[in-house]
């Protein structure tokens, strides 16, 4: 089967390598030249784990070509994974995806059988009102293009593992099992070949797709409420009230911990845009969404006040964070609640960071912690991350200088 990847960007790069990994003849497509450029020299263009070996694995499986017309052309399913930005309204731009769609007009062969599959994040209605509407016309040769919208539940710093490894697939369909091929694409990356597949109509995925992220997200606020309300009642441990919480079959345990708040370039907006989708069913009040994008921005305050108070007590004027970027794994600080926390602390206090996965360490506001680092006094060392090897490195380095450090676990 010959694949087409239309935006080699951080998500669609590891869906792009991890086809051709598989054996798969896949073709790519970015408008960014140094993007294509980087792959036909073999060298992955964004940051993510294990990406530079899959793309080493499936090299000779791929070929990045000049256009998105020849990638229709060489493909039969086509991969469209280009960015939607928020805007403010909390709805998503789909003006590149709108013009990839444009696009399909200057191919050169028989449509029919070919199926275009829409990853980026969109709300429902979009798929079928500002894409399929501007194919849908009566030159021959592309009308019959059929679509998609089937969205990758995957973290940065994890992309690849989590394309392999998903709970379900969600495939919104124009016509019955016209995506039958997406799925046969997508099996050939799967490890669990039996996972569920959720078929349904293109505005359900859309609609099930920023739900879910938004579920999380509530899911998060609900566990950093409890968790915070517990440790203010004597003799209450948040750890013990989240796990039994979590122990329960119909809550479950994933995304039930006191700490950070969530952030990053997916949970927040898709949070956002739900609200949006809720507020234009008449007559219906609910506002959880943005209630929990309130609670949740909220918070690194809440933990700076009570950072500034342990400081006050001991005296001390060094903070040393562990953990910077959103997530560890990932190079983005994009609604990073530790950079938040971070920058906050900066005012009142010297503030050092160590996180290797920080790529851009220029104009950070921070200094970043080294052998070399000029310290004087103690530290407290604020553990943001859930990277063992980060805090060990960053223990390793505290004793080599003789420091002295009074220590807290977000997480704990
Ligand atoms: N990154 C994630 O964690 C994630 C997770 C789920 C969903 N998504 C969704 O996937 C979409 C892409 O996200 P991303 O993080 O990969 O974005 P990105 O910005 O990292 O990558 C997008 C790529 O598309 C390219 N591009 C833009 N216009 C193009 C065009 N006309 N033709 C070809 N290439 C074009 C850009 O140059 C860029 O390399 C978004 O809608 C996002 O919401 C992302």
């Amino acid at each position: 089967m010959n694949i087409g990847v239309i935006g080699l960007g951080k998500l669609g790069c590891s869906m792009f390598a991890a086809f051709a990994a598989a054996g798969n003849k896949v073709f790519g497509f970015d408008i960014d030249k140094n993007v294509r450029n980087y792959l036909r020299k073999k060298i992955a263009p964004v940051s993510e784990t294990g990406l530079q070996d899959e793309i080493n694995l499936g090299f000779e499986n791929f070929k990045i070509l000049d256009n998105t017309s020849r990638v229709i052309e060489e493909s039969d399913v086509i991969y469209v994974i280009v960015p939607t930005p928020s805007l403010k309204d909390g709805t998503f731009d789909t003006k590149y995806l709108e013009n990839v769609i444009l696009n399909i007009r200057d191919v050169n062969s028989c449509c029919e059988n070919k199926l275009i599959v829409i990853t980026s994040t969109v709300l429902p209605g979009d798929t079928r009102l500002k894409l399929i509407s501007k194919i849908r016309i009566k030159n021959e040769k592309i009308s019959k293009i059929k679509f998609c919208y089937s969205p990758e539940f995957i973290a940065l710093g994890s992309v690849l593992n989590d394309l392999k490894n998903p709970d379900f697939l969600l495939v919104g369909e124009d016509i019955p099992h016209s995506a039958d091929i997406h799925i046969e694409a997508m099996m050939t990356l799967i490890n669990n070949k039996n996972i569920p597949i959720r078929r349904m109509s293109i505005e359900s995925a859309e609609m099930a797709k920023i739900s879910i992220n938004s579920y999380i997200t509530s899911k998060i606020s609900f566990a950093n409420a409890i968790g915070i309300a517990s440790e203010n009642i004597d003799n209450c441990s948040a750890k013990d009230v989240l796990s039994a919480i979590g122990s329960d079959s119909r809550i479950g345990k994933k995304y039930l911990n006191k700490g950070l708040g969530f952030g990053g370039p997916c949970f927040p907006r898709d949070n956002r845009a739900i609200q949006q989708v809720i507020n234009r069913a008449e007559g219906l009040e609910y506002y959880l969404p943005i209630q929990n994008e309130i609670f949740n921005s909220k918070l690194p305050d809440y933990y700076v006040k009570k950072i500034i108070q342990f400081c006050n007590n001991k005296n001390l004027d060094n903070v040393l964070v562990v953990g910077l970027t959103y997530k560890d794994g990932s190079y983005l600080l994009e609604e990073s609640q530790s950079y938040s926390i971070s920058l906050k602390l900066s005012k009142n206090y010297k503030v050092f960071y160590f996180d290797p996965d920080v790529s851009n360490k220029k104009d950070l506001g921070l200094e970043e912690f080294n052998l070399n680092s000029k310290v004087i006094g103690d530290i407290f060392l604020l553990n943001f991350s859930r990277d063992q090897i980060k805090l060990k490195i960053v223990k390793k380095i505290i004793k080599e200088k003789n420091l002295n450090y009074f220590y807290l676990d977000i997480w704990e």
